[in-house]
């Protein structure tokens, strides 16, 4: 069936204690969330500020973390639950995979960078010995601007955050996954070359048909970069929907303060709106137009 949703997410509720072991409360990090990724690749964005439960989601998604209530399915397929028909872990990490905010604990310092590229493709059974595990990864580097020779006997000290962050997506890719999840996956990249990866995710979307989960408190990458967004405040969703209808006519207080509370979107509000009528910005979004650079230093 090709219409089965990427992703189905239905009441899904994560539990922790706070405070002590004894007398401690327990309290929803993620409370009652439900969306859904179509079958045609996109970008959902989740959106909050900090503590709002943005992480607790990637890894029930991830399968880090068990959900206290509710259903994750993949294709259709549920995540957990009778074995016969839950997704096992090796298709599962074939299907999804994860980017992570700070591409320097994504490596070690001690191994060149591309033999964790080998591994995965190896690990994966993507590849059955090194000759095929170097071709895939220099598939999935080649579709990120970079090439195996290129990285070949580097350590992560080499390579700045942004090329890094480019190789954690290669490695994510050597599977042709359905999703990636990716959270916070720009925070720690110098903000010059912030847009090049949002530009890239973009592409990846396009032309490898991939879909992606990206967590961000930067609204103006969200904006720019989503079909869909959610915002989450105190593990709920509070308002979802196309980016230009949430982040230009918020309807809830939260989103609003949300847009006022990070200083640089507050500044750049006005720049993007200003970007969007001149540009069409919004139509950019869906195509292969480069959109403008925003500076993510004001
Ligand atoms: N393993 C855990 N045990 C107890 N509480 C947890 C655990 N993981 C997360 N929490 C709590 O759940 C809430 C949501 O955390 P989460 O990391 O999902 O937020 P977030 O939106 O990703 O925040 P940030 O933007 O800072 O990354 C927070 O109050 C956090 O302290
Ligand atoms: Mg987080």
């Amino acid at each position: 069936m090709t219409d089965t949703p990427i992703l189905e997410i239905s009441n899904l509720t994560r539990t922790y204690r706070k405070g002590g072991l004894f007398g401690g409360t327990s309290f929803n990090a993620v409370d009652n969330v439900t969306f859904t990724l179509p079958s045609t690749p996109q970008v959902f964005s989740i959106v909050g500020e900090s503590g709002s439960g943005k992480t607790t989601v990637a890894r029930m998604i991830l399968r880090l973390v068990e959900p206290s209530e509710g259903s994750i399915r993949l294709l259709g397929r549920p995540l957990s639950g009778k074995a016969h028909d839950r997704i096992d872990d090796h298709e599962f990490r074939r299907l999804v995979q994860p980017i992570f905010q700070n591409p320097f604990e994504a490596f070690s310092a001690y191994l060149p960078v591309e033999a964790y590229l080998r591994r995965t493709a190896l690990n994966l059974r993507i590849a059955s010995n090194d000759a095929q595990a170097v071709e895939a990864s220099d598939a999935a580097l080649r579709s990120v601007g970079l090439s195996y020779e290129r990285i070949a006997g580097k350590y992560i000290r080499q390579f700045s955050g942004g090329e890094l962050q480019r190789i954690s997506v290669a490695r994510a890719l050597i599977p042709k996954p359905k999703l990636i999840v990716a959270d916070e996956p720009v925070s720690m990249v110098d903000a010059s070359l912030r847009m090049s990866i949002v530009n890239l995710f973009r592409q990846i979307v396009e032309e490898q048909g991939v879909s992606f989960i990206y967590i961000t408190h930067d609204l103006s990458t969200a904006y720019y970069l989503s079909d869909q967004v959610s915002i989450m405040n105190t593990g709920r969703v509070v308002e979802s929907g196309v980016p230009t209808e949430i982040l230009d006519n918020p309807q809830q207080a939260y989103t609003r303060e949300l847009m006022a509370a990070i200083p640089t979107v507050g500044e750049r509000w006005s720049e993007l709106a200003e970007i969007d009528s001149q540009f069409g910005y919004a139509d950019a979004r869906h195509s292969k137009v480069s959109p403008p650079t925003i500076n993510n230093d004001a």
